[in-house]
């Protein structure tokens, strides 16, 4: 039996273990593993890894902004996306105050159906609970969309939900199946803080420092601890995006092991950078929400990766150039928040995961691909390599090195917060659905060729 595809001769690495193994394909699906398979067309994967798409749950392209508006557009971030050997991406369906959730979501899709060239979900991100949002986000749940966002600050950008808006939420989560992100911030004090740092004297000397200064570790441990206090009493599934601190993931750690249900996940931004990137004299490119914490809390983060109490990696993609971030005009509560991340996710979180030591290939092929997959009602369509799934496959060669710059990047950013970080590996070509979407950090794909994914009820770990 010949295959129209065989990916030949490399170490297929899934969450639950690595067997050296060709890969049939027939069409869009994986449709054997085995030896000896022969194939019309045969990729040579031999000293190579063989890993399931990467699965980035947290990405927000063309996102109005900061008074401006992200500057990956679907189709680049899409095309970004698999350069970096991420074939899945889940973005954002912002509710405008006083309109429906279905039409934020039907929107969204208008919005990037025919311009992405891999897979994309949405989840939707409530922020004017009214009498119709139980009703919208019940159709939603059966109808692809079964994971929501809730922003526990943001005031200004009309976003910010209340505990009750939350809690509400979080039954429906309970009977539905369906999933609340929650954006954990602690509004009050955070407003507070930053009216006061802003008042501050020395204020204007203290540049994008008092952008940490303002943004202490408990605006977000106390948000956390309260959202997972409306998780227990609910019993609905409460995820906890970009945790930034050892303290959160702890909390939710501990939460969890007492039977609460709730996940963690963290971004490449908390793992690899630093708080001292503010003092440096672009230090306002690095502004995200939440803010870069310690390397304390980063060593924290990495071990939660490792052991289990940290579920997820995803990048919270929010790409804003030099000129973008310049709107601050020295004014910290200006700044456009967030980092470029999806075009870089695999390649540095592998060299500063299982590259260095820091975890085991599986479990980094879970932190970035099954995982996601399992909570986001993906799995298994998607997030490993077996017969019956998407061909979603990246070819990785692990003895290509080199270093992060920006300018080799597809990405539409001048600036990389990663720029001259060592790599230890490299996506060599990426396949969606069977079809080739990147070659050697190329893109060879087509905008339009990716397809919304309907995502089922139920997930988790
Ligand atoms: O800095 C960030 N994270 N920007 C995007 C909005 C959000 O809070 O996720
Ligand atoms: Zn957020
Ligand atoms: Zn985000």
């Amino acid at each position: 039996m010949k295959f129209e595809t065989v990916v030949k001769g490399g170490t297929v690495v899934n969450a639950g273990g690595s067997v050296v193994a060709d890969v049939g394909i027939d069409g869009e699906t994986i449709t054997a593993l085995g030896r000896h398979l022969e194939g019309a067309e045969v990729v040579d994967a031999t000293g190579r890894y063989v890993f399931p798409g990467g699965i980035d749950a947290h990405v927000h392209f063309q996102l109005p902004f900061g008074g401006t508006v992200s500057a990956d557009d679907f189709e680049n971030g899409t095309k970004a996306a698999a350069c970096g050997g991420v074939t899945t991406i889940i973005d954002f369906a912002m509710q405008t105050r006083g309109d429906s959730l279905e039409k934020a979501v039907a929107d969204r899709r208008a919005e990037a159906d025919g311009k992405v060239s891999v897979d994309y979900g949405l989840h939707g991100a409530i922020t004017d609970w009214n009498e119709n949002t139980a009703r919208e986000m019940r159709r939603l749940a059966e109808n692809g969309v079964p994971t929501f966002k809730m922003f526990m600050i943001y005031r200004n950008e009309g976003w910010i939900s209340s505990d009750a808006d939350l809690f509400q939420a979080l039954e429906i989560a309970g009977e539905t199946g369906a999933q609340i992100g929650v954006h954990a911030e602690s509004a009050e004090i955070l407003d507070f803080l930053i009216a006061r740092t802003a008042r501050d004297p020395d204020v204007t000397s203290l540049g994008a420092v008092a952008h940490a200064k303002s943004r202490p570790p408990v605006v977000e441990w106390e948000a956390v601890q309260r959202a997972l206090a409306w998780a227990e009493a609910t019993g609905g599934r409460l995820y906890v995006v970009h945790t930034s601190t050892a303290r959160a993931a702890a909390l939710i750690a501990r939460a969890r092991d007492r039977g609460v249900n709730a996940l963690c996940e963290t971004c490449p931004q908390y793992l690899l950078l630093d708080e001292s990137v503010f003092e440096r004299e672009d230090g306002h490119l690095f502004a995200t929400c939440p803010q870069i914490k310690t390397k304390e809390d980063a060593a924290a983060l990495w071990r939660g990766l490792a052991s289990g109490g940290v579920h997820v990696l995803a990048t919270d993609t929010c790409t804003f150039t030099t000129e973008q971030k310049a709107l601050w005009k020295g004014d910290f509560r200006k700044i456009p928040f967030g980092v470029p991340g999806v075009e870089t996710f695999l390649p540095l979180t592998y060299a500063a995961g299982p590259a260095a030591g820091r975890l085991t290939l599986e479990r980094w092929v879970a932190l970035v691909s099954e995982n996601p997959a399992r909570i986001f009602g993906l799995y298994p369509q998607k997030g490993v390599v077996q017969p019956g799934a998407d061909a979603d496959i990246v070819v990785w060669n692990p003895d290509r090195g080199g270093e992060i710059r920006a300018a080799d990047l597809q990405t539409n950013c001048d600036w990389n917060p990663f720029e001259g970080f060592a790599l230890a590996g490299k996506p060599e070509r990426t396949f969606c659905r069977g079809k080739e979407v990147a070659r050697d950090g190329r893109f060879t794909g087509k905008p339009g060729y990716g397809r919304f994914v309907e995502r089922k009820t139920g997930g988790g770990l």
